[in-house]
């Protein structure tokens, strides 16, 4: 079933690599079997403190308690920037490339400084105190990776909210984290179009009444509505204050970000990281994963409004002095070349990028790529959703001329940082395998009664022991963080996903086993879209699943039975799916919307979401036992009537 077929790690990868086979055996063994020493060697090393620690960390799993490098103090903005200035100050942190492949910007570490500093003391002056929230809904423009070490410097706790997402969504957030601070932009650019991010904000903040400051920043120089108390410019604001801050001392664990991320059930979690561990793995990952040298041009693709983006753009890359690419883009635009242009251009050598983008440019044929040299990369890295074998071959042999090692990364947002993935030099790969955990990682599987899987073998994947950017709490909630987390299986944490173990102790994702769609790599709760269809005046019920889609991952198939008197029609499907991407955001309107007189439900009342699944995926000679269904007719005529077929 699984390939098993190794790619041996080449001489010319395994050459300079920070760790070879062995180191990497050791190094594990040492996190797991002495972890204060181990913790306490890479605390020393990578970051860089204020006030040492007086424990590494203390934590009870049962009751989801985690706590890194106690009493511990530092700074992230000042980790990120102003320790690399007497070495680095003129080296670029931040290369910013356009949308329009004109356009571009290079900022060294000094003048990251100095536009931090400047922002941070906006940020004061409109009376953000240490610990207050502050919502980001940006492009993906270098302001972004300012305003969140901007708020790292003073204290303030980010909530970055991605922005594809809609106006109501933006508001859920910001009423959940009570941010009485925005920062924005008048528009974002992608992919040729504008995104109107502060039209969205003014939308948003008609029910946010304690949101007292909006600072935007001129992208488009677009006409958007001013209130003159709240609204205040970005360049304005920023030319008037001083451009030096000194960084608030913050205890390791203080709140550093919240973001929002969805579950199987309810709104979705604002998940809160703090500040010494979080760092600390962010950084580490990145120096081992990607094994990053000095000097070298590391080109993550996420959004900032995700977790990649926080860790693998921001935190992690310019905590290790790196010169990190922010792209403000699409992959096909102008033409599906631009990321091999970009990386002869700037002359990338690692490229972090989803299987998604992966498979969409597979699809465009090999011609876009042999268009460039990319003889600058070194290694590629995937990330957000597996990767079937197929787009791993391909990115490894087309992308990457059979010479780049690919890191196959698996995390999550609770995660903070990278968890199981292969080290470039240390790590034979296995298409389609993120193999090994990372050091302090002890993944296990457990059964669904709960028993724990040996040796070769499918289960839920969990992590038996705390690491240092473990999810903290569910702001706000945390008996949900217990909930979600930690009682499926008591003293460790249950990740969601289902995984296998091969006989090399290897692990393969096989994906979400709770509600949970990954679309494009965008995590999206069933009962998010669900809840936004019923929200329509033609909808009774709906049900909500995801099918296998070639270049998505996976599609958005939905169930929904009209109000009583409700026609169904093609003019309302088309209203219906508009009505989601407005209720929550572009990236989960439905692919497919089937009417249906009924949900296949149990005798108590349950929706069987198996069936439902088995019939969108189009795999009908697996349907099981519809005998405990109260009207099995249901499914004859779902069946009957189903939109995706092969
Ligand atoms: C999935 C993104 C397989 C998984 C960093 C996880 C993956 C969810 C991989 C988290 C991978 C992420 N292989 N599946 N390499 N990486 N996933 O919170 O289902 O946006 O639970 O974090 O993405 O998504 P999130």
């Amino acid at each position: 079933m699984y390939k098993t077929e190794q790619h041996q790690v080449s001489e010319a990868a395994r050459r300079n690599t920070h760790l070879d086979a062995d180191g990497y055996e050791r190094l594990y063994r040492q996190s797991i079997e002495q972890p204060d020493t181990f913790w306490a060697e890479q605390a020393n090393r990578f970051v860089e403190w204020m006030q040492p620690w007086s424990k590494v960390q203390e934590s009870n799993m049962a009751r989801g308690e985690a706590a890194w490098f106690i009493d511990g103090k530092l700074n992230v903005s000042a980790n990120c920037i102003d320790r690399h200035l007497a070495k680095r100050g003129d080296q670029t942190a931040i290369i910013w490339e356009g949308d329009d492949p004109g356009q571009d910007r290079r900022i060294s570490y000094r003048e990251l400084h100095e536009q931090v500093c400047r922002l941070a003391n906006v940020l004061k002056a409109r009376g953000v105190k240490k610990g207050d929230r502050v919502c980001l809904y940006m492009p993906m423009i270098p302001e972004a990776a300012f305003a969140m070490l901007a708020c790292a410097r003073i204290g303030a706790v980010h909530s970055v909210v991605f922005g594809g997402f809609s106006p109501d969504a933006l508001r859920d957030r910001i009423l959940n984290a009570d941010c009485r601070v925005v920062i924005t932009a008048d528009e974002g650019v992608r992919g040729g179009k504008n995104v109107a991010l502060k039209k969205n904000v003014e939308k948003a903040l008609n029910d946010c009444p304690d949101v007292h400051t909006v600072v935007t920043v001129k992208r488009t120089g677009a006409d958007i509505a001013w209130h003159e108390h709240r609204d205040v410019w970005y360049h304005e604001a920023c030319a008037a204050v001083s451009a030096d801050c000194e960084p608030e001392p913050m205890d390791s664990e203080d709140p550093l970000f919240i973001l929002y991320t969805s579950g199987s059930t309810g709104k979705p979690k604002g998940v809160l990281h703090t500040t010494g561990g979080y760092l600390l793995s962010a950084a580490l990952t990145h120096h081992y994963v990607f094994d990053y040298h000095d000097g070298e041009v590391y080109w993550c693709t996420a959004d900032v409004g995700w977790v990649t983006g926080h860790s693998y753009i921001v935190y992690g890359p310019l905590c290790n002095g790196a010169t990190t690419l922010m792209f403000e883009g699409v992959p096909t635009y102008p033409d599906a070349s631009r990321c091999w242009q970009v990386i002869d251009k700037h002359q990338v050598n690692v490229f972090y990028t989803a299987p998604t983008a992966i498979r969409a440019l597979m699809a465009l044929g090999n011609e876009p790529v042999k268009s460039s040299s990319r003889a600058s990369l070194r290694l590629l890295g995937s990330v957000g959703e597996p990767i079937n074998p197929e787009a791993w071959e391909w990115y490894y042999h087309v992308v990457g001329d059979s010479r780049c090692p690919v890191v196959d990364t698996w995390w999550q947002t609770e995660t903070g940082s990278i968890m199981i993935a292969p080290l470039p030099g240390a790590t034979n790969l296995k298409p389609g395998s993120a193999t090994r955990p990372f050091f302090g990682v002890e993944p296990a599987l457990f059964d669904n009664d709960g028993n724990e899987v040996h040796g070769v073998g499918d289960g839920n994947l969990v992590i038996k022991r705390s690491w240092p950017s473990q999810i903290r709490t569910v702001y706000g909630d945390h008996q949900r963080l217990i909930d979600t987390y930690f009682s499926t299986y008591k003293g460790v944490y249950f990740t969601g996903d289902g995984a296998r173990r091969d006989e090399d102790g290897y692990y393969w994702i096989t994906g979400r086993v709770d509600d949970v769609l990954n679309i494009s790599g965008h995590r999206i709760g069933t009962a998010e879209v669900e809840s936004a269809l019923v929200l329509h005046d033609a909808v009774a019920e709906a049900a909500v699943v995801g099918c296998p889609h070639d270049i998505k991952g996976q599609a958005i198939y939905a169930y929904v039975m009209p109000m009583r008197g409700v026609t169904p029609s093609d003019e309302l499907l088309v209203e219906l799916k508009a009505y989601v991407s407005e209720q929550v955001g572009a990236f989960a309107r439905p692919d497919f919307i089937q009417w249906t007189p009924g949900l296949p439900k149990t005798r108590s009342g349950k929706i069987m979401r198996r069936i439902l699944r088995k019939i969108a995926c189009d795999e009908l000679d697996t349907l099981g036992d519809t005998s405990t269904l109260a009207d099995p007719a249901v499914v004859e005529e779902l069946i009957e009537h189903r939109l995706n077929r092969a």
